[in-house]
């Protein structure tokens, strides 16, 4: 079924929870009906796919179509003794997905528990948390171009997946609408417990496997990040800037206690200690601020609007600029 709603309001469709609306809100409900309404011709040049609304900010009402697809439904594709194939369709909320997984004891994305959002925008930005990416785990995505109408399978390694980033961020954003993903997951668990308090946590749980690990990361989280329901956000607002080693080297002078990661040749700050750093932990502006345990991430503390976010933002961006000489890229969408 195609469903057009005009004049849709957005609220409660982004986790920011911003006021904005849609002048067209289309929500398609199969890959066949998608297919048929592109070579209708009826879809302008330009639209905007959406899922969950959790990585997005709207600066005001937005005048393109939005395209909702909403094919539901987990598949086994395959099975042996070590690992299983699963096909997840995109509006499928990536937290319950991840459950289901866990809950059957498929073990690969417990990592990756209680990010919000739909399985059809993992592969986008490359979902990550924990040690884990999403890429780890996909076989392939599935979508249609919207230059045809046709049906299309990325595999995993034409995906050019990176750290936050895919071919579906770039040369195919809103050119390609993702219709299911596949998924690889082990029947054997090994457990990545690296990242911070991860091992420490799970080693005291009583039972260890894919659920209990599972339990321990939605703690962790609980613990750091705002729920959006009670505070507007979208995560990490900027992505942690990645910079050459010759860059880094000379920061290290001047600030010895930097953090870092490494990250092929180059090295990854954390941004929230650069941001903390040029002293905006906890800032509070108007609606809008800075979460006082995580200043990665941007909060709206009432009736902000996305202008007042993005301005935030770019004040932010300019002061760890000025102090670092480091831009901060945003990972948040910004419409
Ligand atoms: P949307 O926000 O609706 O869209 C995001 C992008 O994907 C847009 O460019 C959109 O056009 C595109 N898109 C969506 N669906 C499709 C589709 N079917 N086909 C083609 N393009 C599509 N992210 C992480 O990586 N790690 C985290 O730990 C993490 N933690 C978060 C915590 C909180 C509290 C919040 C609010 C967000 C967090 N995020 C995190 C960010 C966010 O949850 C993810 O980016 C998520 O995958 C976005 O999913 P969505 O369905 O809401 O996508
Ligand atoms: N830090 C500070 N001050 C703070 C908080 C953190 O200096 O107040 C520094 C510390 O050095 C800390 C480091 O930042 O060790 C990393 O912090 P954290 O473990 O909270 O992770 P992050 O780098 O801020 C990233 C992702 C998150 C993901 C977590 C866990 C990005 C942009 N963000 O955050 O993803 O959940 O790691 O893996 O990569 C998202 O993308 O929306 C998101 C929430």
């Amino acid at each position: 079924m195609v469903i057009v709603e005009k004049d849709f309001r957005l609220k409660n469709h982004n986790t920011f929870g911003i006021n904005a609306t849609a002048s067209q809100f289309v929500r398609i409900s199969s890959v066949h009906e998608i297919s048929s309404f592109i070579k209708s011709g009826e879809i302008p040049e330009e639209v905007l796919i959406m899922g969950g609304g959790s990585n997005l900010l709207f600066t005001g009402d937005v005048h393109k179509m939005i395209l909702y697809p909403e094919i539901k439904g987990i598949v086994k594709l395959r099975e042996d003794d070590n690992t299983i194939d699963l096909e997840a369709g995109c509006a499928e909320n990536w937290d319950s997905f991840v459950e289901y997984c866990c809950q059957n004891d498929y073990s690969g994305l417990e990592n990756l528990s209680l990010i919000p959002g739909n399985v059809g925008a993992s592969p986008v930005q490359n979902i990550g948390a924990y040690g884990v990416e999403v890429k780890d785990r996909i076989l392939w995505v599935e979508g249609i171009d919207m230059k045809n109408g046709e049906v299309q399978r990325i595999f995993n390694d034409e995906c050019r997946f990176e750290y936050r980033k895919s071919i579906f961020k770039q040369e195919l954003s809103n050119r390609f609408i993702i219709t299911s993903v596949a998924f690889r997951l082990d029947k054997n668990p090994n457990f990545i417990l690296g990242y911070g308090d991860v091992e420490k946590e799970f080693r005291e749980m009583e039972i260890q496997n894919t659920l209990t690990l599972r339990e321990c990361i939605v703690r962790i989280r609980e613990r750091k990040l705002p729920d959006p329901e009670t505070y507007g956000n979208a995560g990490s607002f900027f992505k942690n800037p990645v910079i050459p080693f010759h860059k880094f080297s000379r920061l290290r002078k001047s600030y010895p206690d930097i953090p870092s990661y490494p990250e092929g040749q180059c090295v990854k700050i954390p941004a929230a200690w650069l941001i903390e750093k040029a002293g905006w932990k906890g800032a509070r502006e108007g609606n809008t601020g800075t979460w006082p345990s995580q200043p990665l991430v941007i909060v709206n503390y009432g009736n902000a609007t996305g202008k007042e976010i993005f301005d935030f933002s770019e004040r932010i961006m300019h002061s760890v600029k000025d102090q670092f000489d480091i831009e901060l890229e945003r990972e948040v969408r910004v419409i």
